[in-house]
């Protein structure tokens, strides 16, 4: 692998804790667009929401992936829900989409021990009806931004590692 692997679906999906499985499985490295935006910020998503509003952190966004491109190769890249949409998303590397449905994401998230935190860091996860409102629109949009299609719904963490790595050719380590 020397492109990057892209993972991109709506919050909450698993795509952090799928990137994590991939790398101990591929031995390749993974990273963050959240925790790479924290970082440069130094303080929490949900804080450059509260303090400076939504556009501010789309233009972070923006300014992480035009590293991306520039910085990294042969990494698994687990991204924001929202981050999907710079432009140059595609010359970063191959797009992979985790696919399920609004309930099941949910359900995921509720069924987490630290669920309460899980949702108050997701500032667009406060009102559910909004919530449901996005992941409609965004679902379209994510099928048409991909290369790779994985449906992840009420499936274990080893099968979505083994078919990603089937699907994007990439070895065991
Ligand atoms: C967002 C998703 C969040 C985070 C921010 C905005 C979005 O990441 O980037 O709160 O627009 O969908 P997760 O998908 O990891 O929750």
């Amino acid at each position: 692998m020397s492109k990057n692997l892209i993972l991109i679906g709506f919050m909450g999906v698993g795509k952090g804790t799928i990137a994590r499985a991939l790398s101990k499985k591929s031995g390749i490295f993974a990273i963050d667009t959240d925790d790479l935006i924290e970082s440069l910020e130094n303080r929490k998503i949900k804080n450059i929401f509260k303090e400076e509003g939504e556009e501010y952190f789309r233009e972070l966004e923006k300014k992480t992936a035009k590293w991306l491109e520039k910085n990294v190769t042969d990494t698994i890249i687990s991204t924001g829900g929202g981050f999907f949409k710079v432009k140059n998303l595609h010359k970063i590397g191959k797009v992979v989409y985790l696919k399920s449905s609004f309930e099941a994401i949910l359900k995921r998230i509720k069924k987490h021990p630290n669920a309460k935190k899980k949702l108050k860091k997701r500032p667009l996860l406060k009102d559910l009806k909004k919530a449901k409102k996005l992941f409609d629109t965004r679902s379209v949009q994510y099928e048409k931004c991909a290369d790779i299609i994985i449906d992840v719904e009420d499936k274990e963490i080893d099968k979505i590692v083994k078919e990603i790595m089937e699907k994007a050719k990439m070895e065991k380590k």
